[in-house]
């Protein structure tokens, strides 16, 4: 039903730059979701039964190993600590462009591409002018070492930067200080969870290529929209639970390609694009935009496209004003 939905929605059409994405219409699905339960929803028709799931239960220690200021004793706790490891031993390559992290510094251009188009068009901003995001606070939840939260500064946004992995904030901290364009950007080791209990609130919040590796994905989508202002923007990023992401972004890019290190990908913490926007919906996130990321091996660029089958991006409004 879901799928078939998707099939239908519109093409939103947007001045240069121009990416291609998906206009949700009223987004109506019957399969539930659990927030009390991080297992993945059931597999849609056109994709295979997820694999039985282990779910990392919320662990404090996770205050110890990676960053002394993290305390979730309070708060529903994100932190899968077997994620934050991964992120952890290779935390000093982030900003290394033929390493690990190469995947998302040549998907950055597009994914921006897609955030300051849609962020331009909600808050009323010039896509052209040369910082487009002047004015809006804006959050990078799971920053890593800075290489979306930097690009965004530069762009006008009052930057925070969080994640999890004490080592990526020190790094990201470092490097945003070697430029005066950057250096204004506010880093900081914590978790979303630990920001809603502070209150802070942003125009808009970014998650990108985090949601696969949290605990409770349905939790987390609640502290995002916990972040956001009334009338603000939301924007996910994430991997599809299809096939082809297994065949592609498992198979091929950590295994044929040795593009990330092996085991960075667990297919059954993927979501599909529905159960994305349904846990969203729960939150009081409307998705309105989506759109796929796909990879030309000829000119090894991605770009954006109705393809949503494997990496894909959701942009969508808080309810209320
Ligand atoms: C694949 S990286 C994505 C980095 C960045 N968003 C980007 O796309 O360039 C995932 C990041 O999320 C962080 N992370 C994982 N779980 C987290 C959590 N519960 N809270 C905050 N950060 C988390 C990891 O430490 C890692 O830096």
């Amino acid at each position: 039903m879901a799928s078939k939905l998707l099939r239908r929605v519109l093409i939103v059409s947007d001045r240069s730059p121009r990416p291609s994405s998906r206009s949700l219409p009223g987004f109506t699905s019957s399969r539930l979701f659990s927030s009390s339960n991080s297992q993945p929803l059931p597999a849609t028709a056109s994709s295979p039964p997820p694999p039985p799931t282990t779910v990392d239960p919320p662990s404090s220690s996770s205050a110890s190993k990676f960053g002394s200021k993290i305390r979730n004793d309070s708060v529903r706790s994100s932190i899968k600590d077997p994620e934050l490891a991964k992120f952890s031993a290779i935390a000093d390559t982030w900003w290394d462009s033929e390493g690990p992290f190469k995947p998302l510094h040549l998907m950055n251009p597009t994914r921006l591409a897609f955030i300051r188009s849609t962020l331009c068009r909600h808050f009323r901003k010039d896509t052209n002018s040369a910082r487009p995001l002047e004015g809006l606070k804006i959050i990078d939840v799971g920053c890593g070492g800075g290489i979306l939260s930097e690009p965004l500064a530069r762009m006008g946004a009052v930057v925070t930067g969080i994640d999890a992995v004490d080592k990526n904030i020190k790094i990201a901290r470092v490097h945003a200080d070697l430029d005066p364009g950057t250096s204004n950007i506010e880093y900081s080791c914590t978790t979303a969870e630990k920001l809603v209990e502070e209150q802070r609130k942003f125009d808009a919040v970014i998650a990108l290529e985090v949601i696969e590796h949290v605990a409770n994905p349905a939790e987390f989508c609640k502290s995002l929209s916990a972040l956001t202002t009334p009338g603000g923007a939301t924007v996910i990023s994430t991997i599809n639970r299809s096939m082809r992401a297994y065949a592609t972004a498992i198979v091929a890019a950590e295994y044929i390609l040795h593009w990330l290190p092996k085991g960075t990908h667990q297919w059954s913490s993927f979501l599909t694009p529905e159960e994305l926007a349904l846990i969203l919906k729960r939150a009081s996130v409307s998705v309105k935009e989506m759109a796929g990321f796909v990879y030309n091996p000829l000119t090894g660029r991605w770009s954006l496209s109705d393809d949503i089958s494997v990496n894909f991006i959701a942009f969508g409004t808080k309810d209320g004003q």
